[in-house]
């Protein structure tokens, strides 16, 4: 097949590259023109997990092209992915100016017989309105709603590896199409991952292919993200009784994720959720519902509760140092919004930073790859070390606020003699209590 990916962000370039390794000729499109020569160059913008060698092949064999023309890619091709972005307008609703700009683009030069992929994810009745547009067009197109689930940091290892491939469609050849396309990348899965340097996540078993309505495939997305949103929520307001009632939401949840109809993913308490896609499908399915005249308030709580949770460990972090706020040095390590990942979008680790340092406290704060993107929503009178040993060097409290793995495994001994005090914060509580107390460091986690 030959395909056209338009948009070259986490989950286009992905599957571009995936495409590419799995026997297909794949355009991908980018029209800004720094991310363009990345790929150009045989490297991905942004740093993801065993991604770089992929492009660097198919790039190199060809199978990739890189371009900023529509007019190159799109007539040849017999399918065309959409991952364009869709940023957040004001009211927490998804901007979807990118997704009917690059539908009306396409359609002017799409074969009559192309498939039109939506991956990026929409609002429930998008697909349709995507249609209607075609038909003012003159055009009518096949098309499939093809959620994406990969998360950032393990974005291949979840394609590879999928759980589920969902295909959204009310014309059956589309659907079965694209399904085909997934086919014949597990057939390449094994060749793909010796170059990625991956391998399958332990007892994975195939993934299912689902075949659904269109719409239904564009609410699957955003309420599963949706519920695993309100999943670290309800931790996260379980934590604060535990802080109260002296109790360890940690093993709270340990005991109650064994549940199976339960499930301990999801549940860990700490600092809250970031990154592009939970705070951003949370707001998008409370708009949605709202069109729809539909109240989901129980999301609106699981929002704010997410919200409120950089200013409760800034608040529980007052109350632990000795002269307040004024003058008080804190490390903050963690800018990116989880670890494996240099994306710092909505970033609870930036937030806190910004809360301490308005409340007056000298806030120093380090991420190994997240401090570019993190930079410019930091406020201007933080320090940004360029180590962890820099960022700790004097501090009275050490905040974790990204699991990043050299944090994980950092000599506490050494820690508690670089730093000038004795707190040790964990925020992703993610260490054990014992072990931390062992190297002379005061332990405070969240619901612990
Ligand atoms: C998410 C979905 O998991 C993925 O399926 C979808 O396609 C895109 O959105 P992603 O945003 O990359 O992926 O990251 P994820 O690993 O889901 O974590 C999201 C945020 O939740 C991170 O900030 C993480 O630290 C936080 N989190 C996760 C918690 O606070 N507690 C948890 O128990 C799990």
């Amino acid at each position: 097949m030959t395909i056209t990916v338009l948009g070259t962000g986490y989950v286009g370039l992905t599957t571009a590259t995936l495409l590419a390794h799995s026997g297909h000729k794949v355009f991908a499109v980018e029209p800004n023109k720094e991310r363009l020569h990345a790929v150009q160059s045989g490297k991905s913008f942004f740093y993801e997990e065993g991604l770089d060698p992929l492009v660097k092949h198919v790039i190199e064999s060809g199978s990739l092209v890189a371009t900023d023309s529509y007019k190159d890619s799109v007539p040849h091709s017999d399918i065309v992915f959409s991952s364009v972005g869709t940023p957040d307008n004001a009211d927490g609703s998804p901007n979807l100016e990118y997704v009917f700009a690059s539908a009306r683009a396409a359609a002017a030069l799409m074969k009559p017989d192309t498939t039109y992929v939506q991956k990026s994810t929409v609002p429930v009745g998008t697909g349709r309105k995507v249609q209607e547009l075609f038909r003012s067009l003159g055009k009518e197109f096949g098309y499939v709603s093809n959620p994406e689930f990969l998360r950032e940091g393990t974005a291949l290892a979840d394609t590879l590896w999928f759980d589920r491939v969902v295909v959204g469609s009310d014309d059956s050849d589309s659907a079965s199409k694209v399904l085909n396309l997934y086919k014949s990348m597990v057939k390449h899965r094994s060749d793909i991952a010796s170059i990625a340097n991956l391998s399958a996540p332990k007892n994975y078993q195939d993934g299912a292919y689902i075949a659904t309505s269109q719409n239904s495939a564009e609410l699957i997305k955003v309420t599963a993200n949706a519920f695993l949103a309100l999943k670290i929520s309800f931790a996260n307001s379980i934590a604060k009784l535990a802080d109260q009632a002296d109790a360890d939401v940690v093993e709270v949840m340990d005991a109650v994720g064994s549940d199976k109809r339960i499930g301990r993913a999801f549940l860990n308490a700490g600092r809250g959720y970031g990154g592009g896609c939970f705070p951003k499908d949370v707001s998008g399915l409370i708009s949605s519902a709202q069109q729809y005249g539909v109240d989901i308030g129980i999301m609106q709580e699981a929002a704010e509760l997410n919200a409120s949770m950089p200013g409760y460990i800034a608040n529980k972090i007052h109350d632990v140092l000795t002269h307040g706020f004024e003058g008080a040095k804190i490390a903050i390590l963690g800018l990116a919004f989880k670890a494996g990942t240099s994306d710092a979008r909505k970033s609870p680790g930036v937030s806190l930073a910004n809360i301490l340092t308005k409340r007056g406290a000298f806030v120093t704060v380090f991420d190994p790859k997240a401090i570019d993107e993190a930079r410019e929503d930091l406020l201007s009178n933080i320090t940004i070390a360029r180590t962890t040993e820099d960022c700790i060097k004097d501090a009275e409290l050490t905040c974790i606020t990204t699991d990043w793995k050299e944090f994980l495994e950092y000599d506490l001994l050494k820690m508690r003699s670089e730093m000038q005090g004795d707190i040790f914060f964990d925020a992703m509580n993610a260490f054990d209590k014992g072990f931390v107390e062992k190297s002379g460091l005061k332990y405070i986690g969240v619901g612990r």
